[in-house]
């Protein structure tokens, strides 16, 4: 691709957008660039004025077809008449108390009910805040301190995990021994000391590496990826035969998983891991997460039992507002929501596999449950090593391109999803788009 035709879409980009381009630079006045981090990509993010069904609104009346969803969070689409009438009538009994107000006994129930492996859980705010409790949790049953975790896998932003999610590969080892390496400057040196790095799709070298650490490795923290890296379910029930057998516990991450079904990943894969962590969907469209498991792990957190071994609380945990939200979403999404969206996104991916034969791209569409990634290289992409050597070069161009047709996808091409607002015109209407882009914008 040239640099004139890079400059063309961004050159287009900026002529749609000025109201956009006026909210960033006031925006960066007063915060780091942007609000958090996600929300950049080059030159300046969208402002959104509004959001409804599978549509966003930009600040210039530009109208999206929205293939992000909220981070994978608004599988609904935005604005579910039941989501928005829970919150309703849960904000109607009081916005949040320093008490249980019994929702959250709800969504309790609602997840035991739907995950074989969940007898309890608990509740916080964030898929960060999951894992980090569930490590604590595991590392305090065990009386072990190191978690083994994937190459590429990514799990939040804490020290205990935000280790190798995206490493320079020359300077991460070979691909069956990976080395951690630290993905964000200001952890304490000795963060890379608690972390063992696996590498996905390897069955092999994950039973040489947990063998050999058995005796200090507290647990392995999975993220089977519902879009990203998507494993094949038979490495997913590999990890669980491997961790029973050196007596490792096995964390789940399926702050993605209900993406994939109603049980998440592990009822799709037929597993039992010790501790699932959760997010996203849990709460609706509201900063949620969750993290469950076996009585006897989840009992460590108990307070009636006498002084609880790990602690876990937080001012905004379990809020109520989050608790009526994410309950809402879930009763919502049934079996035929799932096979809905799952016919949908079989449709787009063969419509995105001809657009690449049709117009000569090497390029892979990547999905699982209803999320997909769109990688530049041959596929498939199963390893953290496939990601890091897909050709990056087209990803803004075909970003931007796709943001001119009115199609809002996820700002690296990776991490993008339907919504159950969506039918066969959408995704019609997002193959043609990408044919037209690949086309505009190839050298
Ligand atoms: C698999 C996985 N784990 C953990 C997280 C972190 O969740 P949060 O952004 O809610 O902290 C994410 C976020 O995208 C995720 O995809």
């Amino acid at each position: 691709m040239t640099t004139a035709q890079k400059i063309s879409q961004e050159s287009i980009y900026r002529e749609r957008t000025p109201g956009s381009f006026e909210a960033f630079k006031r925006a960066g006045e007063v915060m780091p660039g942007v609000a958090k981090g996600a929300y950049y990509y080059a030159p300046y993010p969208v402002t959104i004025a509004r959001a409804e069904g599978c549509h966003l609104y930009d600040v210039d009346g530009n109208r999206y077809v929205d293939f992000a969803n909220h981070h994978t969070t608004q599988i609904l689409g935005h604005n579910h008449p039941a989501v928005v009438q829970a919150v309703e009538r849960q904000l109607a009994q009081g916005i949040a108390v320093a008490a249980p107000m019994g929702i959250e006994t709800a969504l309790a129930d609602e997840l035991c009910r739907r995950v074989e492996s969940l007898e309890m859980v608990r509740f916080c705010n964030s898929g960060t805040e999951a894992t980090l409790h569930a490590i604590r949790l595991a590392r305090e049953y065990t009386g072990r301190h190191l978690i083994a975790k994937f190459e590429g896998g990514y799990h939040g932003s804490h020290d205990a995990v935000e280790i190798s999610t995206s490493p320079d590969p020359a300077k991460a080892g070979p691909a069956d021994r990976p080395v951690p390496v630290a993905s964000a400057g200001g952890m304490p040196p000795n963060a890379t000391d608690n972390v063992v790095i696996l590498p996905f799709d390897d069955e092999a070298a994950v039973e040489a590496i947990v063998a050999e650490k058995r005796d200090e490795l507290a647990a392995v923290i999975l993220d089977p990826k519902t879009g990203v890296i998507p494993q094949r379910m038979d490495f997913v029930r590999a990890v669980r035969e491997i961790t029973a057998r050196y007596g490792v516990l096995l964390i789940l991450d399926e702050i993605v998983g209900f993406r994939a079904s109603p049980g998440g990943v592990q009822a799709q894969c037929g597993i039992l891991p010790d501790l699932s962590t959760y997010g996203k969907i849990v709460g609706g469209g509201f900063p949620a997460g969750a993290f469950g498991g076996r009585r006897e792990l989840m009992s460590l957190l108990d307070p009636t039992l006498g002084k609880a071994r790990v602690f876990q609380s937080g001012s905004f945990s379990a809020h109520p507002v989050t608790m009526a939200a994410g309950l809402a979403m879930l009763e919502v999404l049934t079996p035929d929501v799932y096979a809905g969206l799952d016919r949908l996104t079989d449709r787009l991916v063969h419509g995105l596999e001809d657009v690449f034969a049709r117009t000569g791209t090497v390029a892979t569409a990547a999905t699982s449950g209803s999320t997909f990634s769109i990688y530049f290289t041959g596929g498939p992409v199963r390893t953290y090593r496939a990601v890091a050597a897909a050709d990056k070069g087209p990803v803004s161009a075909v970003y931007l391109g796709l943001l001119n047709r009115g199609y809002y996808l996820s700002n690296g091409l990776a991490m993008n999803c339907l919504s159950a607002a969506m039918d066969e015109s959408h995704i019609d209407g997002l193959v043609e788009a990408v044919a037209g882009t690949l086309e505009e914008t190839r050298s």
